[in-house]
């Protein structure tokens, strides 16, 4: 049977998916994973978001066979993940939260040897790796060992060596985490492009606009439980995570003036605190918005302290759905980075 990727673009993707029944996994007295239903549809980007130590790690093993759930089912690719692991490894790539390159090796060498692993052959490795040196702009840093790399350096080639073997659907944990803002968009256009070549992208993320700008569908998970999905749109619309434009009036007794003002160009969901003399409303075309509302308090002579976007986090939507913020459940590894988000 062959599990290569189809490039034709008029081919409809292949019938990779996946399904999870009721998937539970408890580490001693942690409920990492609390009975997860999910199901995917092929050729998408995916989006699993949530918290630091909601589970998104637990079930990425668990859909990758690296780790037997207590209860539940789950296949991927139309293969159950215990019965037939070495089937479901034919169809994924993972690239895990920490890069799994051998540091000692240059970016070449880990995708040749890679692709040896994968029987592709020496000469089908050598081409296959330039392939992919050249499309993630590695190929200037090839011949350099990995350990030289910077971390989105890194990342690009951890992404790299998941995609040697061409897999259908690629698993990524938390691709960006830690990532500068350049790196990021960089590794956000590779992702993208995955999708586009008919790959099913699994991914998970802590941040909200990372799903918004890859995803075509979105699972929130708290507590090792999906507590809501559907598309970036959907969510924001269910769940307010919306870009908001914020003001602060340089008097607050001018607080009516400015609510009549501002009527106009935001005619719902103003939210005012005149105690602060603050008001902020949905601004779904971002900073367009500004002007606007400048040159509407200047024309009736409200004045300005403070005007600002506030992007939605991951919080917003957080507490909407649950009612409380998404607070860090405690690690028992305690190395991990914290004061994210
Ligand atoms: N091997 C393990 N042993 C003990 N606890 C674990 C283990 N793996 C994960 N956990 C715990 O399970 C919960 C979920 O972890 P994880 O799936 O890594 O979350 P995330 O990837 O969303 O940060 C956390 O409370 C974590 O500390
Ligand atoms: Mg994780």
């Amino acid at each position: 049977m062959s599990v290569t990727a189809q490039s034709d673009p008029e081919n409809t993707c292949p019938n990779a998916f996946i399904e999870v029944a009721g998937v539970a996994k408890t580490f001693g007295k942690v409920r990492a994973l609390a009975g997860v239903n999910l199901e995917v549809e092929p050729g998408i980007v995916f989006a699993l978001l949530g918290p630091n130590g909601s589970g998104k790690t637990t079930l990425v093993k668990v859909l990758t066979t690296l780790l037997r759930p207590d209860t539940g089912t789950a296949r991927v690719g139309g293969f159950d993940v215990i019965g037939q692991a070495s089937e479901v490894r034919n169809i994924i790539g993972l690239a895990g939260q920490y890069p799994a390159v051998d540091e000692n090796l240059t970016g070449r060498e880990n995708l040749e040897m890679i692709g040896r692993l994968y029987h592709l052959g020496r000469g089908r490795a050598r081409d296959r790796a330039v392939e992919l040196l050249d499309s993630f702009d590695l190929s200037d840093v090839a011949n350099r060992r990995a350990k030289t790399y910077s971390g989105g350096l890194r990342r690009r080639l951890d992404l790299a060596a998941a995609l040697v073997a061409n897999p259908p659907i690629l698993f990524l944990d938390e691709p960006t985490t830690g990532l500068d803002p350049r790196s990021r968009l960089n590794l956000w256009e590779i992702i993208k492009d995955q999708a586009k070549q008919c790959n099913s992208v699994f991914l998970t993320t802590q941040y909200l606009e990372e799903a918004d700008r890859l995803a075509d569908h979105i699972a929130i998970i708290d507590n090792g439980a999906i507590i809501q999905q559907g598309t970036s749109q959907e969510l924001k619309d269910c769940c307010g995570g919306e870009t908001h434009v914020k003001m602060r009036l340089a008097d607050r007794t001018q607080m009516q003036k400015a609510l009549d003002a501002l009527r106009e160009i935001a005619p719902e969901n103003m939210y005012q605190n005149p105690e602060m003399g603050e008001i902020s409303f949905p601004a779904p075309d971002g900073t367009a918005v500004l002007s606007t509302v400048v040159r509407s308090l200047d024309a009736v002579g409200v004045e300005l302290a403070e005007l600002s976007l506030k992007e939605p986090t991951l919080d917003d939507v957080f507490l909407a759905i649950t009612g409380h913020v998404a607070e860090e459940v405690p690690e028992t590894d305690t190395s991990m980075k914290s004061g994210s988000g």
